[in-house]
């Protein structure tokens, strides 16, 4: 049976999704305390917090083996990332080549990067999105799984429509995790 870890470092509600959908998730990792973290103790999950230091200081690949090092040790085989906002060293990827998901509230490739929402809206587009794609090393890049549109709405700010996308996403993921991790039926 693979091992779902899930790494976040905000609201978490698509981590709330994935739990009332009863994906057996068997570690949450976080960057820093957020309402993800509070979640995931209140749902009995196994949970690490590694505060990442912000600015300058910040050892990326030291706190990226840091992250390694937990999952390895929790024998994680499958993440699904879900709103974690550190960028992660190269080694992380080549650790976990293929077995990283994440969802990125646009129709990649457009609208890369942290302010997808507030990119498309600045575009003009009248449909935008939400995609699952596997994460490698370069930013919101790798293998697309699903994407599903959603309309901009006239009157549409960065909240309501990244909210909408959400509605879809907190559907449309734990879906397709749980898909992936059924096994193929014997030949
Ligand atoms: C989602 O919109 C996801 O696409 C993006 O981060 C957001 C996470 O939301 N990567 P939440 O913290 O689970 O509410």
């Amino acid at each position: 049976m693979p091992k779902l870890a899930v790494p976040v470092s905000g609201k978490g509600s698509l981590l709330d999704a994935m739990i009332s959908q009863k994906l057996p998730i068997a570690l949450v990792i976080a960057d820093r305390e957020c309402r993800g973290v509070e979640i995931a103790i209140s749902a009995g999950i196994d949970t690490v917090v590694l505060p990442r230091v912000f600015g300058e200081t910040f050892d990326r690949d030291k706190y990226t083996l840091e992250v390694v090092d937990v999952l390895q040790r929790h024998k994680i085989t499958l993440i699904a990332m879900a709103g974690y906002l550190t960028v992660l060293a190269p080694v992380f990827f080549e650790h976990f080549a293929n077995r990283i998901l994440n969802i990125h509230p646009s129709l990649l490739p457009a609208f890369k990067g942290e302010h997808a929402v507030k990119d498309a809206l600045e575009a003009g587009v009248k449909i935008t999105g939400t995609t699952i794609h596997i994460a490698t090393e370069h930013l919101d890049a790798g293998l697309i799984i699903a994407q599903e549109a959603v309309r901009v709405l006239k009157g549409d700010d960065v909240d309501t429509l990244h909210e909408r996308i959400k509605v879809v996403e907190r559907r449309l993921y734990p879906e397709v995790i749980k898909h992936l991790l059924t096994p193929l039926p014997p030949e």
